[in-house]
């Protein structure tokens, strides 16, 4: 069993960026954290970060292909982008989308996702914790259909 942590643009300032709203916790130790927890659970880990959208589309593609699980944090282009739901769609990923942030006690315009409908669900609001919890909740889902 494997996931592929996918993170969209803006996520590789995690830390430094807006920490009132994302935390002081950096990407490196977001994978890291879910590093230990892919190990404890015999889990292959793929932690990766773009900031294009195109980039995007491809991890999402071969993460797929791959049979491997999807935590996606989309960051902005969760609002903006069919071309992400159309690649979760095409490859027929099992993905669960992430959010840092409680996206729906802000902006009306972070309140809409193009990717929710073909997620098996969101988890939003937890701080990096989001990332672990969408972890834990992705592996028996993985195993089930492995089986
Ligand atoms: C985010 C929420 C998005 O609205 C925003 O554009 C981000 C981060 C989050 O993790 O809370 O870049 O996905």
């Amino acid at each position: 069993v494997a996931v592929h942590v996918l993170n969209g643009p803006n996520l590789n300032l995690l830390g430094t960026r807006e920490p009132g709203t994302y935390g002081a916790v950096t990407l490196a130790g977001v994978e890291e954290r879910l590093q230990r927890r892919a190990e404890a659970a015999g889990v292959d880990l793929v932690f990766r970060q773009t900031n294009f959208e195109g980039e995007l589309v491809t991890f999402i593609q071969e993460a797929g292909i791959a049979g491997a699980g999807v935590v996606i944090n989309a960051g902005a282009y969760t609002h903006t982008s069919v071309a992400l739901r159309d690649a979760i769609k095409g490859v027929d990923a099992l993905a669960i989308e992430v959010h840092i942030s409680n996206v729906h006690a802000r902006e009306e315009f972070r309140h809409h996702s193009y990717m929710a409908p073909v997620c098996v669900g969101v988890i939003c609001g937890f701080g990096v914790a989001s990332y672990e919890l969408a972890f834990d909740a992705i592996v028996p889902l993985l195993e089930k259909r492995a089986a």
